[in-house]
């Protein structure tokens, strides 16, 4: 559940109207809720203590590293999925405890290992066997001991859009299932490391939870054998849970959970309650790594129409924002639904919603029905708060949108609009220019 909803005619972010955003701060613009936010945080990670499993959610925050989104869920507790030594900092810039960070990849370089290290992280989420050669050398050299778990990789597949599935022997993540306690037995005989736990992730936007429950089932007892052996502290489960795009504003009401096509979707529930028991005779701690659940449904992306066109075939909505800030449909071909922050009525153009970057991958809708609408009219690309804000490019030098937060009736900067100047600040002309 989210907190975007009409009041009246007018589409708010909790008590904010939208369209005073817009006219305030300009368009395009990214708006996320402080409530949706900790809202899904409690609802995740409730559901696993209501079975009363010791659990850290650990925020993948690939999927949303501004640092009041980062500070927000550091407040209610989380740890971090980090990806590299800059989300590491960042989590340090926020305020957060690097000491809940995981830090996962399959390149890690020298320095942001050794980086990692002097932070104390929780553990390395490690991607081969060379790494781990590398951690241990590093941590040796820095007279550190480092903590990792390996990350299997389960051969599930999870189902979603190729470029999001991780957990088969084709995707380039993590250590076959059947190398997995060889590679353990080698990396004991390494110094300086801590065989700390084991993780996986299997892909991202599973709206099912056959999978997640195909993993855990299969990877649960090798996590027994390997615990007994070497002591483990966790086993993360990685993070992947999806979240409602097609019918993203009618999910913000309880009712269309409870009675309408809600009751399909994977909820926190359903997801604690099929893999808690699997879990729970391990006795260890449990980390999940949701990004796209804690922040998708919690951020829009605020656009302004600047022109319509109509060819023979199409008829064409050109708003102000790109693939450069939002890029998911271009690459995914993913849908977000759009609606117009002041509510309008009557009968449907089917419509292409387009950005002003010069690709026709740029495009947020095909041929999707839409109210009629007009230059000048904001819209709302929903559903936006997660890989949104985080993929933008300055393609086309296109400066980068700005971001707010929202809560209750206040709303603030969390990051101001990049100035024209600040997007070639670092680049210079050759010496022989002059
Ligand atoms: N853990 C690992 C190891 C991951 O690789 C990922 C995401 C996550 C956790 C978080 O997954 P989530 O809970 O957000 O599904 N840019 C794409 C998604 C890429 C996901 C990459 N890995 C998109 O816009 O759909």
């Amino acid at each position: 559940m989210h907190s975007f909803r009409y009041v009246g005619s007018r589409l708010q972010c909790e008590d904010v109207a939208l369209a005073d955003l817009a006219a305030k701060h300009g368009t395009p613009l990214y708006v996320y809720s402080q409530a949706t936010l900790t809202d899904h945080f409690k609802k995740l990670s409730g559901a696993l203590a209501g079975h009363g499993l010791d659990q850290l959610v650990c925020f993948a925050m690939k999927s949303n590293s501004n640092l009041a989104v980062i500070r927000t869920l550091a407040d209610l507790g989380s740890g971090f999925d980090t990806v590299s030594g800059g989300e590491i900092a960042r989590v340090i810039a926020a305020g957060g405890d690097a000491r809940k960070c995981v830090f996962a990849g399959v390149g890690k370089t020298e320095e942001d290992i050794a980086f990692a290290l002097k932070q104390g992280i929780y553990s390395f989420n490690v991607e081969s066997e060379a790494e781990i050669v590398r951690i241990s050398r590093v941590a040796t050299k820095l007279k550190k001991i480092a903590p990792i778990a390996v990350r299997v990789n389960p051969n599930v597949d999870a189902g979603t859009h190729s470029k999001i599935t991780t957990g088969t022997y084709e995707n380039k993540f993590g250590i076959q299932f059947e190398q997995i306690e060889a590679v353990y037995a080698r990396a004991a005989k390494l110094p300086n490391l801590r065989l700390r736990g084991l993780q996986m992730h299997i892909g991202s936007q599973l709206t099912d939870v056959t999978p997640f429950r195909l993993a855990v089932t299969k990877v649960a007892p090798l996590v027994a054998r390997l615990n007994k052996k070497y002591g483990f502290d966790f086993f993360s489960i990685g993070g992947g849970i999806g979240i409602v795009y097609r019918e993203a504003l009618a999910s913000a009401d309880p009712q269309w959970w409870k009675t309408g096509p809600g009751r399909k979707v994977l909820t926190p529930q359903i997801y604690a309650d099929t893999l808690a028991p699997l879990l729970k005779p391990l006795g260890l701690k449990i980390l999940l790594e949701p990004g796209r659940f804690l922040t998708g449904n919690a951020g829009v992306l605020l656009t302004r129409v600047e022109y319509l066109k109509k060819t023979g075939k199409k008829h064409f909505v050109i708003v102000d924002a790109a693939m450069n800030d939002l890029i998911r449909p271009a690459f995914y071909d993913s849908y977000h639904e759009i609606v117009p922050l002041k509510k309008k009525g009557g009968v449907q153009v089917s419509s292409d919603v387009v950005g002003p970057i010069c690709e026709s991958g740029d495009y947020f809708a095909k041929d999707r029905p839409l109210p009629k609408v007009g230059e000048g009219d904001y819209l709302a690309l929903l559903s936006a708060g997660a890989y949104g804000s985080v993929m933008g490019s300055n393609y086309n030098s296109r400066s980068l949108a700005p971001e707010i937060l929202v809560n209750g009736k206040k709303a603030a900067v969390i990051r101001r609009r990049q100035d024209l100047n600040d997007i070639w600040a670092d680049e210079v002309t050759a010496p022989w220019q002059k």
